[in-house]
């Protein structure tokens, strides 16, 4: 059987999602996947994998000329139009990742959803919202490792755009096929940047080859 990630699929069956194929992006992601990676190391990476994608998804923010004194004379400078960003981290795994993006993007705005997948039903159940009021003047970038099932995923930006966001990407490590599909079916507005697409989800919803429970390897429960 052939276990390539994404194997036996093109680019064209998922038209919202973006793979970020950077050689440093799949070292590390391959760091990240190892079962033997402490969780010191887990962590940092899923950080330094936050960085690097988030440089790749906001790639097309809208720029505003803005003139500038250098030493020498004025120039045009551009800078990012509109209101700050926000991070809305999925609780608990996305929260590994805010530090990563708030290292390119230091004046984010970091708004919250707290959400849990049943274990038999593997829907997901939420329990906290908390963004920004003015949503509809910002673009949001939610942040999840895991885009397996979806579920989780199409609750999210549900949940955002019922607050009045318009602008939302969806930030995640690794995603499964099932889950990409059912978040552009339920969202096609949302484009999703990812470091891997991979295989399948297994019985129990785990992504696979994936790389286990992200939420308990980042926080060393279990
Ligand atoms: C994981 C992951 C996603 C969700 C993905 O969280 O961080 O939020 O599962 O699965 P889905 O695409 O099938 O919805 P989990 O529910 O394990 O919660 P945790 O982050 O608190 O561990
Ligand atoms: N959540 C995880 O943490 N890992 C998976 O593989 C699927 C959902």
């Amino acid at each position: 059987m052939d276990t390539t990630p994404g194997a036996g699929r093109s680019a064209a069956d998922f038209p919202t999602l973006v793979v970020v194929r950077h050689p440093l992006v799949q070292h590390k992601l391959a760091l990240l996947r190892d079962r033997s990676t402490p969780t010191k190391i887990f962590s940092e990476l899923v950080e330094e994998l936050a960085t690097l994608l988030a440089y790749e998804a906001t790639s097309d923010l809208a720029l505003e000329p803005v003139a500038v004194d250098t030493p020498l004379e004025q120039t045009t400078g551009y800078r990012v139009r509109g209101k700050k960003l926000v991070l809305v981290p999925i609780l608990r795994a996305g929260l590994g990742m805010v530090t990563g993006v708030l290292r390119l993007v230091p004046s984010a705005r970091v708004g919250h959803i707290g959400l849990y997948r049943d274990h038999d039903t593997l829907e997901p159940v939420d329990y906290y919202f908390r963004v920004p009021g003015d949503a509809a003047e910002r673009d949001f970038i939610v942040l999840d490792p895991m885009l397996a099932t979806g579920g989780s995923a199409v609750s999210a930006v549900s949940s955002l755009k019922r607050a009045g966001a318009t602008r939302i990407r969806y930030l995640c490590i690794v995603a499964a096929p099932a889950g990409v599909t059912r978040l552009a079916a339920a969202h096609p507005d949302v484009r999703v940047y990812s470091a891997a697409l991979d295989r399948e989800l297994n019985a129990h919803g785990y992504i696979m080859p994936g790389l286990g429970d992200a939420g308990d390897r980042l926080f060393g429960t279990r």
